[in-house]
């Protein structure tokens, strides 16, 4: 079994780069066979979501090519199938295979998508859109299989109960096809939203709005191919800030975007952690006193919940109590009893609060990464903690954190995988 071994406590300088943004790259993938002709997909993650993306869209008979970070998609001939259990067991963003299907064929047959084990992570959303839009489902209790189809997709209003950013990207790709109007209300507004929005523009397709709370989407007959690059990854930019704040020695993170992590930005200046910004990215050194803080993580432009298991790794080293609520996620809490066996003092008051009264030293240990983000935080306190940590399950963190071992080495830290039973 192939697990990560950290040996902590060292410093870290030099340059760490960001790749592109795991939540924009598995919906830029599948929307690329709305076109119709070879696209082609800059700066995409070398994630294992990635990989699990092409094996879906190869069976459905598309070619997909990939040389460095650039993926290039031709679905000329593409022909529509069942994805089987497994593939669609094997990420979340597999749902995006419906919106792009039934746009494109209007029938689409899949099984209920995988992806982290951080709540129930029901899709109804997605599907009372489509139904909306004219299509009817029919859904097998028993293996959690989808039929979903049309006569044809009418434009209509549809106010989401929840922000969703699955729903909000799911809908615009089935509405870019659909006659009329469809006008998106309570949509989500992360900025992977624009990054998707401004890939069907440049297909051909008339979306306005991406990024605010109203998407407008003017449905169009054909969409033709386009290029696009993705947006830098800000979640896996801001777990880097965190480690930069807790053992950088002028740490360069190369591609930080600002505008994009305004939350995690503004909550370090109310720590009191320093950093400067110039127009590479990022540069931050280690604080050696800082306050602690309450987080509350909301939908962009809030402190995104991608980045809340990592920040509850850098409250243990505040000089006091911190008080942190998950709002989006169930079971986001995963991480806590290892990081309490390492050492840190947190009260899991329930699944969605703790109060975390730091500092604490942390020592190292054997952990289990149970998901992406909480395998990330595991990264973070093998880090700072003193001796050494094995980490178990990283597929979890291979899933969405890109060469993360060569990007730790690169910069100082004493990582590695490693072969145990
Ligand atoms: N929800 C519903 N019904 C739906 C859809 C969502 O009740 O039909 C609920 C969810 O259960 C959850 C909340 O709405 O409580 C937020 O879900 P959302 O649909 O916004 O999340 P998602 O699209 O499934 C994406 C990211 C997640 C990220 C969330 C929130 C992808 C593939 N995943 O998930 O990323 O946490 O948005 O920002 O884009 C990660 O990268 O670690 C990760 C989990």
């Amino acid at each position: 079994m192939k697990k990560i071994k950290i040996v902590g406590g060292k410093k870290l300088s030099g340059e760490i780069t960001i790749g592109g943004a795991k939540n924009s790259a598995v919906a830029l993938m599948p929307a690329s066979l709305l076109a119709d002709g070879p696209c082609e997909i800059k700066n995409v993650p070398d994630i294992s979501d990635r990989d699990a993306l092409f094996e879906i869209i190869r069976l459905l008979d598309v070619k997909v090519e990939i040389e460095k970070d650039v993926v290039r998609i031709d679905s000329t001939n593409m022909n529509n199938k069942l994805i089987p259990e497994d593939l669609s067991h094997k990420l979340r963003a597999s749902y995006y295979f419906i919106g792009v299907l039934l746009a494109k064929y209007k029938y689409v047959e899949v099984f209920f998508p995988g992806g982290c084990n951080i709540g129930s992570r029901p899709i109804n959303l997605h599907l009372s859109g489509f139904e909306a839009l004219g299509a009817t489902i029919t859904h097998c209790e028993e293996n959690h299989k989808y039929i979903i189809k049309a006569d044809e997709l009418i434009g209509t209003t549809i106010n989401l109960g929840f922000a969703s950013v699955g729903a909000t990207i799911n809908i615009m790709f089935a509405a870019t096809k659909a006659k009329g109007i469809t006008i998106i209300k309570n949509a989500a507004k992360e900025p992977e939203i624009i990054n998707i929005a401004d890939y069907l523009n440049l297909m051909g397709a008339k979306i306005k709005g991406a990024g605010t709370s109203e998407i407008i989407i003017e449905g169009v007959k054909k969409m033709h191919a386009a290029n696009i690059s993705v947006l830098p990854d800000r979640i896996e930019a801001g777990t880097y800030v965190l480690i930069g704040a807790l053992l950088g020695e002028n740490l360069r993170i190369v591609d930080f975007e600002a505008k994009t992590n305004e939350a995690l930005l503004s909550k370090l200046k109310d720590m009191g952690i320093k950093y400067h910004i110039d127009e590479k990215g990022l540069i931050i050194s280690k604080t050696d006193n800082f306050k602690p803080i309450n987080i509350k993580t909301l939908v962009y432009p809030g402190f995104p919940t991608d980045l809340g298991q990592p920040m509850t790794v850098l409250l243990t080293q505040a000089n006091g109590k911190s008080y942190f609520e998950e709002t989006i996620w169930e079971n986001r809490m995963q991480h806590i009893p290892y990081l309490t066996d390492m050492g840190a003092n947190i009260e899991l008051v329930d699944n969605n609060h703790l109060i975390i009264t730091g500092k604490t030293k942390l020592k190292g240990g054997r952990v289990n990464a149970t998901d992406l983000r909480g395998g990330g935080a595991l990264v973070v306190a093998g880090l700072i903690a003193e001796g050494t940590t094995i980490i178990s399950d990283i597929e979890h963190i291979l899933r969405g954190y890109e060469k993360i071992i060569s990007k730790l080495k690169k910069i100082g830290a004493q990582i590695e995988f490693i072969e145990e039973d």
